[in-house]
């Protein structure tokens, strides 16, 4: 089977063309390299090119059969998708819809779909489930709200079946110590954490400490990249088997507090993490935790790494790399 991964040069993108071409896919990635990286795609084949193309999704979709696609193009900061909406409608939606009509118009009919925990917004309910109101507060949750509404249309009226995988916090590395998290800038936690814990950072400063939570400091559901993976290729295989369009909130149902992370990073690591406490970082809600019961029932979904000190150790081996362009002072 072959299945084109857009934005395969990106963190979770990479992660999984690596999985598919382990298990024996056909994989192309179709990548405009704004944020991924060429050196990261370790399998498949590689195309330069840009959602907005459609004579370039055209050409893909023409010259070969695709049989599934997988769409990781997008951009991810909160706080940019608030200043500067218009590039996160743009890229996350519209160009989304281009790629969606160059699948209808050649008949490519499995799909899917990176989205988040952002599309909920505030919860309401903690676990949160995949029938937790929808009310993002952001453009980024917006734009992929919308997106899972348009795939519902299309699987209506064009049969485009997708599976929509909404992610709490991706983090983690490739086991293999191969690939990992390279976002510039990097604005996640556990790579800041780390930097710092390597050195190259001074310090990290934890946002806020005075959230409704019992150490004051928010709390998220940390959720391996390699499972995210895995989770991708069960939802493919559940369409090519002709299951029906579905939605999968992803994460391992478990909550660490900001510092938490800290502390477990600095259990892993031995070394020491200077820390500052700063303001709230606006946006962001005190819990956010998964209730992925649904994924695990129909998707026969089952973490490897839900660990937060193994997800911690495999972040940190990537960190301190050998070819890292900053390695860690003794890393
Ligand atoms: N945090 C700090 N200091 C930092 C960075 C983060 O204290 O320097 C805190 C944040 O306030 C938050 C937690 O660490 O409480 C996790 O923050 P991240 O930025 O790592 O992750 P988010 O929960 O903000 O974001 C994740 C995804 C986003 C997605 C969002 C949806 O990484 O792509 O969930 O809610 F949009």
């Amino acid at each position: 089977m072959h299945v084109l991964v857009v934005g395969g040069a990106g963190y979770i993108g990479s992660h999984m063309v690596k999985l598919l071409s382990q298990r024996g896919f056909n994989v192309t990635v179709l990548d405009n390299l704004s944020a991924g990286h060429r050196d990261a795609v370790v399998g498949g084949r590689f195309v330069l090119g840009d959602l907005g193309e459609r004579d370039v999704l055209d050409e893909l979709l023409e010259t070969q059969r695709v049989d599934g696609v997988m769409h990781f193009a997008s951009h991810i900061q909160v706080g940019e998708s608030v200043r500067e909406p218009a590039k996160y409608y743009l890229n996350n939606v519209f160009k989304t819809q281009y790629l969606l009509d160059a699948m209808v118009a050649h008949r490519v009919r499995s799909f899917v779909f990176s989205s988040t925990a952002a599309i909920f917004g505030e919860p309401v309910r903690v676990p949160m489930a995949e029938d937790h109101p929808k009310n993002p507060i952001n453009p980024y949750g917006r734009g992929k709200w919308m997106v899972e509404q348009m795939l519902q249309d299309y699987d209506v009226a064009y049969g485009l079946k997708s599976v929509c995988l909404r992610y709490f916090n991706a983090a983690g590395a490739d086991p293999d110590g191969e690939l990992g998290e390279r976002h510039e800038p990097e604005t996640h936690l556990i790579p800041l954490v780390l930097q710092a814990a390597a050195g190259r950072r001074p310090g990290v400063t934890v946002f806020g400490t005075d959230y409704d939570t019992p150490d004051g400091t928010c709390i998220r559901d940390y959720i391996h990249v390699a499972d995210l993976c895995e989770a991708h290729l069960l939802a493919l295989q559940r369409l090519w088997a002709g299951g029906d369009g579905a939605a999968y909130n992803l994460g391992n149902g478990n909550g660490f507090s900001v510092r938490e992370v800290i502390e477990t990073a600095h259990a892993v690591t031995g070394r020491a993490i200077p820390v500052q406490y700063g303001a709230r970082r606006p946006g962001d809600p005190a819990r956010l935790v998964a209730d992925a019961r649904r994924a695990r029932a129909e998707l026969g979904w089952a973490p490897r790494h839900a660990e937060l000190a193994t997800i911690i150790a495999h972040a940190w081996r990537w960190e301190t790399r050998p070819s890292s362009p900053h390695p860690g002072e003794n890393g």
